[in-house]
């Protein structure tokens, strides 16, 4: 089969791969008919190449149909539409029966130390493959594939892989009080989708913070106030103004690791990107090499007594934060991946409405065959051809 693979920084090619096949009575293998490139792929292709090998098949935001089963996995048939969450969780162990999916304790990698396995995501997290590609073989299919009705377009399902939930997640830790207020950082999908899960839960008033107009202008047509990072010196003094002069209840960093303004992490990064594997791996692993631009603005930004949801997918082990500022203004600080099982009994339920409350269909900017891939990421990096998500068709 074809299947989009990681060949080093910003290099992923479309190379054939032998067939995936069931290796445990509870895999199932799907032929996927949608699969969506993530900002955190980006991740992968720029800066977490010491945990990736040379063919690694990328991709965790998969739907498809089901092909075959393997003898333990009851509740799906060939022929099912399904979702595949990018978390591989058991359903059954602890961590899963708190609803913290994104730490299952059957496929914790403890090699790294790392919470649940996720697909197409580095050795750090098990070194799963991924799902842009023709098939995909899903481990714990006994619980992790989402049925879906026959019917209406991919992409309105497709998004309960990674980006629904994970902007649901980011909104509930979020904390924001009825009738409150958010600062949104950061207006890829993750941000898109966290303004309008916002506004559908009760946000009074939704900032966006983006330096990219098409990605503003997305938002603003979702209900936000938006500034333009490019047109303040001082984003946190802009947010304030906007609210009486206390900033946000919340604030949601939707951005992460490679937030634009360079500083420290940006040497880090290049630093890092020179090194043999061996040398930049425990390097990464060990310091501090974030570009944490962004999360800084986040904590300055938000009210006293506030709450700060991250959901950007940090990876330095000794950032330096400022927690004299932290401490000073009383924070709440929430983050982590996102439990996908867990939210969607939410989700299903408006993506399946007709009237499409979160305006689902209005996220994808591209739809583009398999064989695209290397073109589409590099778009989708460089943020191009108004490309806010993109979405490939095997
Ligand atoms: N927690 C999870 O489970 C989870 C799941 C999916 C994605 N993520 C992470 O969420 C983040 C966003 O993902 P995405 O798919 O929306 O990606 P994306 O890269 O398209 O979005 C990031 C956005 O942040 C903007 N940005 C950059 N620097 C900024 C700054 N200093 N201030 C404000 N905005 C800034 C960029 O212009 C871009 O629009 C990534 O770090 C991704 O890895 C986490
Ligand atoms: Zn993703
Ligand atoms: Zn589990």
């Amino acid at each position: 089969m074809k299947a989009v693979t990681w060949h080093g920084k910003r290099d992923v090619r479309i190379d054939e791969v032998p067939d995936p096949v069931i290796e445990e009575p509870t895999d199932a293998i799907i032929r996927v008919t949608s699969t969506a490139i993530c900002g955190s792929d980006l991740h992968l292709y720029e800066v977490l190449g010491p945990f990736l090998d040379e063919g690694d098949i990328l991709g965790h935001e998969p739907m498809g149909i089901v092909e075959e089963v393997g003898s333990d996995v009851t509740g799906l048939a060939p022929g099912d539409r399904v979702v595949i969450p990018f978390n591989v969780a058991c359903g059954h162990c602890a961590m899963c029966g708190d609803g913290l999916q994104s730490q299952c304790e059957t496929t914790q990698v403890h090699e790294h130390g790392t919470g649940a396995a996720l697909l197409g995501y580095t050795r750090l997290y098990g070194q799963v493959a991924g799902g842009q590609a023709e098939y995909l073989r899903v481990p714990q299919a006994q619980y992790g594939p989402i049925k879906v009705p026959e019917g209406p377009a991919d992409d309105r399902f497709l998004f309960l892989s990674d980006v629904l939930p994970t902007a649901w997640q980011a909104v509930e830790y979020a904390a924001i009080p009825d009738g409150g207020s958010v600062a949104v950082f950061g207006l890829g999908p993750i941000g898109q989708m966290a303004v309008r899960i916002a506004r559908h839960r009760g946000a009074r008033l939704v900032l966006g913070v983006d330096l990219v107009p098409e990605r503003l202008e997305m938002a603003r047509r979702h209900g936000a106030v938006t500034v333009d990072l490019n047109d303040f010196d001082d984003i946190a003094g802009r947010l304030r103004d906007l609210t009486q002069g206390r900033g946000p209840h919340s604030v949601i960093d939707a951005v992460g690791m490679e937030a634009h303004g360079a500083g420290l992490g940006q040497l880090a990064h290049n630093l890092t990107g020179l090194l043999p594997d061996r040398l930049a791996e425990p390097l990464m692993e060990h310091a501090g090499v974030d570009r944490l631009g962004a999360l800084l603005a986040a904590i300055e930004t938000v009210r006293r007594g506030g709450t700060v949801s991250i959901s950007g997918v940090y990876g330095g082990a000794r950032d330096p934060l400022p927690m004299l500022q932290m401490f000073d203004k009383q924070l709440t600080l929430r983050m982590g991946q996102a439990n996908v099982k867990r939210w969607i009994p939410d989700l299903l339920p408006l993506v399946s409405d007709p009237a499409d409350p979160l305006d689902v269909i209005d996220l994808a900017t591209h739809h583009l065959p398999l064989d695209e891939a290397p073109e589409a990421y590099a778009m989708f990096q460089e943020k191009r051809d108004g490309a806010v998500k993109v979405v490939l068709r095997p």
